[in-house]
């Protein structure tokens, strides 16, 4: 089994590929001035805002804000993870990739569990075909619609009743056994030993994105509960991020237009049987912002398929809340309300694929904001219309700048009778009294006041890295410690070891630290054309305002050091305390 790949390798193979080739592989890109363009391949749009540039190898779309190196693409694009990412660049370079340790690896050990869960997902189809009391498994998916090439498809199984068929079948060592207790699939017993956590249940395996057994649900064929077992959190298995029938949907449709979001297992299969193969459910939680981030990767246009009734509308209010920071231009959701007495699967069957895709019947997720905050509001009376501003401001404060943000301003300004401008005034009164920060502060590169200076090194210095090599600067900035500054010179000092790097080489050396996120935001910036030596100055100009500062600080607290030294004489000199009472 494989070690962690040194990171000087990654450093390396950076410096011998060329994003262009790479993307162009499945973005075809036309030259444009100094960068290459094409329609941003993340969401969807009609004038090309996706641009590459090869001095810097990165990407980024101006439309929706997606941005990275040649390995962000593969991750995002191809649904790689980084390990493979870095294999497939490898290989186009003709390298291999080194692993460090050897056989001793940091390795958690989850190449292994994927591999059971192989073997588990086989287990259990074979016992839906084979199990002599498979048969009413078979009977129950047929009498709720499902054929069998949809079973199959969706690899359907069948854990007969009994405590330790699985147990059994794939778990003959004490190694084996261990391996199946951490996939969730056995639990301990208290007297010892093992017993299988799915028994007399159809399976539904879990796959994710990439296609790998990651979990699995199970429905009894009765009234008896808990109608579902869902897998256990493993290292393999997220129900935060991961959805069931995503693989399916993707495998199945090149292009995924629209999405819909339910709450079942069977509600996805019931669509499916019904055409409808653009369908995702939960796992029996509730939609998080990670599901939403991976779904938008794929697909630009989500549809929230909820029931009607309370709980359906409480769903929907926290998926509204979580969807509306994650609303960038070109990308959009929708709500599909189910009449109180269904769900996805009993409508379709009812009233078929047609009526359930009617889009008249989808309610975008702005007009259900507004339509839910106008309830119970008398907007024909001022007072009504202050309390909409109200209510409003703080989900048009998480919403982020771009076209919707800015109707849905036009709207709630027309609506309460107010001015675009008055409205802004107060959204912007409002932010800063009172939005905390959503994200995690980044430490080593603040953001305010002296920092966006050494901001403004960092950018410089990624988009050219030949600036690392001014003695002058290094210099300058050898001795001072303030934030920020330490990462600046582990930068120049990156830099000067890796000569031959770039601003994605920058940003793969510090992916995964926290200050990944910001590195990106500065690499996204665009290159102002500039001469040479005009950057050089800028850039000896920005060192030299930070060493000023630095200086600046260093008297200060020298004064305020003498300061406190004078004082603490005065109390000194002033000889023994007279108020004290014997
Ligand atoms: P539903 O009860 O709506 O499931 O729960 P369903 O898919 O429509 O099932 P049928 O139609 O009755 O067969 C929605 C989802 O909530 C989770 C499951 O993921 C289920 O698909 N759930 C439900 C559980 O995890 N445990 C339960 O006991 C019930
Ligand atoms: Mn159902």
């Amino acid at each position: 089994m494989a070690g962690r790949i040194p990171q000087n390798f990654i450093d390396d193979l950076l410096t011998r590929i060329d994003i262009i080739d790479v993307i162009d592989g499945y973005v075809p890109l036309r030259k444009a001035g100094r960068n290459h363009q094409a329609l941003c391949p993340f969401h969807d749009e009609k004038t090309p805002s996706f641009t590459v540039s090869q001095e810097k190898q990165f990407y980024h779309c101006f439309g929706c804000g997606a941005n990275g190196t040649a390995i962000t693409f593969l991750m995002d694009y191809k649904g790689m993870d980084f390990v493979e990412a870095i294999e497939e660049l490898a290989s186009r370079a003709g390298l291999e990739v080194p692993r460090e340790g050897g056989a001793f690896h940091k390795d958690n050990g989850s190449a292994e569990l994927y591999e059971l869960m192989e073997l588990v997902v086989r287990y259990y189809c074979r016992q839906l075909r084979e199990h002599p009391e498979a048969r009413r498994t078979i009977d129950y998916l047929k009498g709720r619609g499902i054929s069998g090439e949809l079973a199959a498809e969706f690899e359907l199984g069948f854990s007969p009743p009994g405590w330790d068929n699985l147990l059994r079948n794939l778990g003959n060592s004490d190694a084996a056994q261990e391996r199946l207790a951490r996939t969730g699939m056995v639990l301990k017993k208290d007297t010892g030993g093992y017993y299988d956590r799915f028994r007399d249940r159809i399976i539904f395996p879990i796959r994710d994105q990439r296609g790998r057994a990651i979990g699995f649900g199970g429905r009894v064929l009765d009234d008896s509960t808990p109608k579902y077992l869902n897998s256990p959190e493993t290292p393999i298995f997220h129900k935060g991020r991961e959805l069931y029938g995503l693989y399916q949907a993707r495998r199945k449709l090149k292009d995924l237009v629209r999405l819909y979001i339910v709450e079942g297992y069977m509600d996805v299969l019931a669509l499916a049987q019904y055409g409808i193969h653009n369908t995702v459910a939960t796992l029996g939680t509730a939609v998080t912002p990670e599901h939403l981030d991976r779904l938008f990767k794929v697909c630009p246009q989500l549809i929230f398929c909820f029931d009607g009734d309370a709980a359906g509308q409480k769903a929907a209010w926290r998926a509204l809340e979580i969807a509306l920071p994650l609303l960038r231009d070109g990308r959009q959701c929708y709500f599909r309300f189910m009449p109180e007495e269904d769900d996805p699967d009993s409508f379709v069957r009812k009233h078929g694929s047609k009526r359930f895709e009617d889009a008249s019947d989808f309610v975008p997720l702005s007009d259900h904001l507004l339509n839910t905050l106008k309830q119970d509001i008398d907007i024909k009376t001022r007072e009504g219309c202050a309390l909409l501003v109200e209510k409003v401001i703080p989900y048009l404060a998480r919403l982020p700048a771009g076209a919707l943000y800015e109707l849905l301003l036009k709207d709630i300004a027309s609506q309460s009778r107010l001015s675009v401008e008055d409205l802004k005034r107060l959204l912007l009164g409002r932010q800063q009294t009172s939005q905390k920060p959503l994200r995690n502060v980044h430490r080593t590169i603040p953001k305010q006041g002296d920092s966006t200076l050494i901001g403004k090194a960092i950018r410089l210095l990624l988009q050219h890295p030949f600036l690392a090599q001014l003695d002058k600067a290094r210099n300058e900035i050898a001795d001072i410690d303030v934030p920020g500054v330490e990462f600046l010179q582990e930068l120049l000092a990156f830099i000067n070891s890796n000569p031959d790097t770039t601003c994605a080489g920058i940003l793969e050396h510090w992916r995964n630290s926290n200050i990944e996120r910001r590195l990106n935001e500065l690499a996204a910036m665009e290159n102002l054309l500039m001469e040479r030596h005009e950057i050089e100055a800028d850039f000896l100009d920005v060192i030299a305002k930070v060493r000023k500062n630095y200086q600046k600080k260093q008297r200060q607290a020298r004064a305020q050091a003498v300061n406190n030294l004078e004082e603490l004489r005065k109390l000194y000199t002033a000889g023994p305390a007279t108020d004290q009472k014997e």
